[in-house]
């Protein structure tokens, strides 16, 4: 099993959004999906209850202890993905999600603001080696901004002396992304031909060739112990 993260200190940059566009993308790639919702404000259940198709199944974790054994229980499951969605700001269970996760996908809009705040949660990440990308998400669909941003990110990268960590492609700004969560569906589900879908589909592919790079948590031995280790981090602050 293969565990995804989305994590953002900045609230309302697309974690949400994106960890249900994945999961249905990945499910159209055969996998067996399971979101694991790690944030009280329940976005994920809320559209669950708005679907009418049984997958993914959502489950919820109230607090960071839970995270390990919920997925070695989806792992006895049969599930082949587990996506966990995190709150914004930061607490114990985003930190025992990233201890977690294979990959941590951090979403930022590009606007100087999102990419500033994005700095202290790579610094989390990079704190317990975790791979990691970025996701530029809500990008103007025509605009010079977009590659100033693109720009940006990639220094914030070089300056932390990693590089290919922007996920490709960049997910614009469109309508098709709200309506479909609003429908309780994915967006590959809600307009299959559209543009929104193609960039959906197109970064599962990209984060499915990163995953597969990366030798899954649970494969490694001691997933609790990771995650107990995540949780003794005292303060995952930022460097700067
Ligand atoms: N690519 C997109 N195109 C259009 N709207 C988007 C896109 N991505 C996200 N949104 C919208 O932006 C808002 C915030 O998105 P979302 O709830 O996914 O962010 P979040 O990071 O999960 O927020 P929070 O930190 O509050 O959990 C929502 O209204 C969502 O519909
Ligand atoms: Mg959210």
């Amino acid at each position: 099993m293969h565990t995804i993260a989305l994590v953002s200190r900045k609230g309302g940059t697309g974690k949400s959004t994106l960890a249900l566009g994945l999961a249905v993308a990945a499910m159209e790639h055969n996998h067996k999906v399971c979101l694991l919702e790690a944030d009280p404000q329940g976005t994920i259940s809320n559209w669950r209850q708005r679907r009418t198709q049984s997958e993914p199944m959502v489950e919820t974790v109230g607090d960071g202890a839970e995270i390990a054994h919920r997925l070695a229980l989806l792992q006895s499951w049969g599930v082949t993905l587990a996506i966990i969605d995190t709150a914004g700001g930061q607490s114990d269970i985003t930190s025992a999600a990233i201890g977690a996760a294979d990959l941590c996908l951090i979403p930022a809009r590009p606007s100087p603001l999102d990419i500033e705040a994005a700095a202290p949660t790579l610094a989390a990440i990079r704190a317990v080696g975790k791979p990691f990308a970025f996701v530029l998400n809500q990008t103007p669909v025509r605009s010079y901004r977009l590659n100033t941003a693109a720009a940006s990110l990639s220094q914030t990268a070089t300056s932390f002396a990693m590089s290919g960590v922007l996920a490709l492609p960049t997910i614009a700004l469109r309508n098709d992304q709200q309506d479909a969560l609003g429908a309780g569906l994915g967006v590959v589900e809600y307009a299959r031909d559209g543009k929104s879908a193609d960039e959906i589909l197109r970064l599962w592919r990209w984060i499915w060739a990163k995953l597969i790079a990366v030798e899954p948590a649970d494969a490694q031995p001691g997933l609790h112990e990771v995650a107990a280790l995540a949780n003794q981090q005292p303060n995952l602050r930022a460097a700067s």
